[in-house]
C-alpha cells in the first residue's frame, strides 16, 4: 500500500535528515580536492551509500555504521565505512575495495552477506570504484566499532556464502549495448550498478536472489516489510508505463507521483539521498530505460 504522507510530515524530517545527507554527500568546495574525489562523491550519492552506512535514527556519525537492518534472515548492524584504521576501512587497498564491491569478499577472505548490495555494485566500473573510494577515504574516520549481526542459522554461516554467490552473482561491468541510445545504456547502469533498484523493486527467491525473470516487476516483501512496486515500462500493475517521462523524472526529483502522493519510507530515503541528487540528464536516463523495461509475468 502507498504511504500517503502530508507535505509537513515529509518535509521536516527531510529538513532535520538534511543535515546528515549534505555533510557526508557532497565533496569539500575546496578547489584542491581532487577530481576523483569530486567524480566519487557523485558516484556516491547515486549508488546510495549513505542511507544503510549511517545509524541516522541512533545520532551516529555518517558512515559509521551501525544502522540495523531488518530482513527475512534476521537482523544486519552495517560496518563502519570511514577511513578509520581499526575500526573502519582505512587499511583497505584499492585491490581489497574493488574486491569487496565487486565479488563480496572482504580483505581477510570471508565472504560478505549480500545484505550488502555486491551483486548490483559488481557492474561498476573499475574507474568508479576508485573514484569513490577516493571520495570515501576524503571523508572523516570516526572510531566507532562494528556491532556483530543477529542472524538466525543458516542464514548467519558465511561458510555458505560461496554457495548463494554461485547462484545469484555474476561478477562485474556489463558492456554497454552499442545498439541502443547512449541515455538508454547511462540509464541502465544508473539502476542496475548505482542505484541498485532492484534489490527492492524485484521479487527475490527463497534463497533471498534477485528473481532475474520477474526484473523490477515488483516486490511484495521490500525492506520493512513493504510492498513495492513494480517499475517496469508495462502502463498499469507491475509498471510505470502510464508516466509521462516528466511524470517519471519529477517523481526522482521530489518524490511526488502523478496523483499527488509523496513517496514514502524506504523511497523517501533513495529520492533524498540518490535521484534527487543526480543531473537531469541522469534522471532523465534513468526514466528513457525503464521505460523500456519488459514485464514479465
Ligand atoms: C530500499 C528500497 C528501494 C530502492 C533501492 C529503490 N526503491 Fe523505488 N520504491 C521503493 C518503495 C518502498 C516504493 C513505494 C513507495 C510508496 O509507495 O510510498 C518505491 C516506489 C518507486 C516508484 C513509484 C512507483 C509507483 O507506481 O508509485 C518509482 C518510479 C521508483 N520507486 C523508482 C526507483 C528507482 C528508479 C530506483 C533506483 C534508482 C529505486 N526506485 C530504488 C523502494 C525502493
Ligand atoms: C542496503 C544496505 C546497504 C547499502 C546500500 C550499502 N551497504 Fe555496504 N554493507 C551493508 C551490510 C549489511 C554490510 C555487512 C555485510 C557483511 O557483514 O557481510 C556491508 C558491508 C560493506 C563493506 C565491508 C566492510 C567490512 O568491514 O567488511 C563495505 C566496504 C561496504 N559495505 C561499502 C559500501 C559502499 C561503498 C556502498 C555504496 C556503493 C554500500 N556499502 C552500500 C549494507 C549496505
Amino acid at each position: 500500500m502507498r504511504r500517503l504522507l502530508t507535505a509537513a510530515s515529509v518535509l521536516l524530517p527531510l529538513a532535520v535528515a538534511g543535515g546528515v545527507a549534505r555533510a557526508a554527500g557532497e565533496a569539500p568546495a575546496d578547489d584542491a580536492v581532487s577530481d576523483a574525489v569530486r567524480r566519487g562523491a557523485y558516484i556516491f550519492n547515486a549508488a546510495g551509500c549513505l542511507g544503510c552506512h549511517t545509524d541516522e535514527k541512533g545520532g551516529g556519525q555518517p558512515l559509521a555504521g551501525g544502522r540495523a537492518l531488518a530482513t527475512p534472515f534476521g537482523t544486519f548492524h552495517t560496518p563502519n565505512i570511514t577511513p578509520d584504521p581499526v575500526h573502519g576501512i582505512g587499511r583497505w587497498s584499492d585491490a581489497d575495495f574493488i574486491r569487496a564491491l565487486r565479488e563480496g569478499v572482504g580483505p581477510d577472505g570471508a565472504h560478505l552477506f549480500p545484505a550488502f548490495p555486491y551483486a548490483s555494485y559488481t557492474r561498476m566500473t573499475d574507474r568508479d570504484l576508485l573514484d569513490l573510494k577516493a571520495y570515501l577515504f576524503s571523508r572523516p574516520a570516526v572510531a566507532a566499532p562494528n556491532k556483530p549481526h543477529d542472524l538466525t542459522p543458516p542464514f548467519s554461516w558465511r561458510f555458505l556464502l560461496p554457495v548463494w554467490q554461485w547462484l545469484y552473482l555474476t561478477p562485474g561491468p556489463v558492456p554497454d549495448d552499442p545498439a541502443k541510445p547512449a541515455a538508454w545504456n547511462r540509464g541502465r547502469y544508473l539502476v542496475d550498478a548505482l542505484g541498485h533498484c532492484a534489490e527492492c523493486h524485484s521479487p527475490r527467491t527463497l534463497l533471498g536472489g534477485l528473481d532475474s525473470d520477474r526484473y523490477l516487476a515488483g516486490n511484495p516483501d521490500g525492506p520493512d516489510g513493504d510492498k513495492v512496486p513494480g517499475i517496469t515500462g508495462a502502463k498499469g500493475k507491475g509498471g510505470i508505463g502510464g508516466w509521462s517521462d516528466g511524470d517519471l523524472t519529477l517523481f526522482l526529483e521530489t518524490g511526488l507521483t502523478p496523483d499527488g502522493d509523496v513517496a514514502g519510507g524506504a523511497m523517501g530515503e533513495v529520492v533524498r539521498n540518490t535521484t534527487s541528487k543526480l543531473t537531469a540528464d541522469d534522471r532523465a536516463a534513468i526514466a528513457a530505460y525503464l521505460k523500456t523495461v519488459p514485464l514479465k509475468e
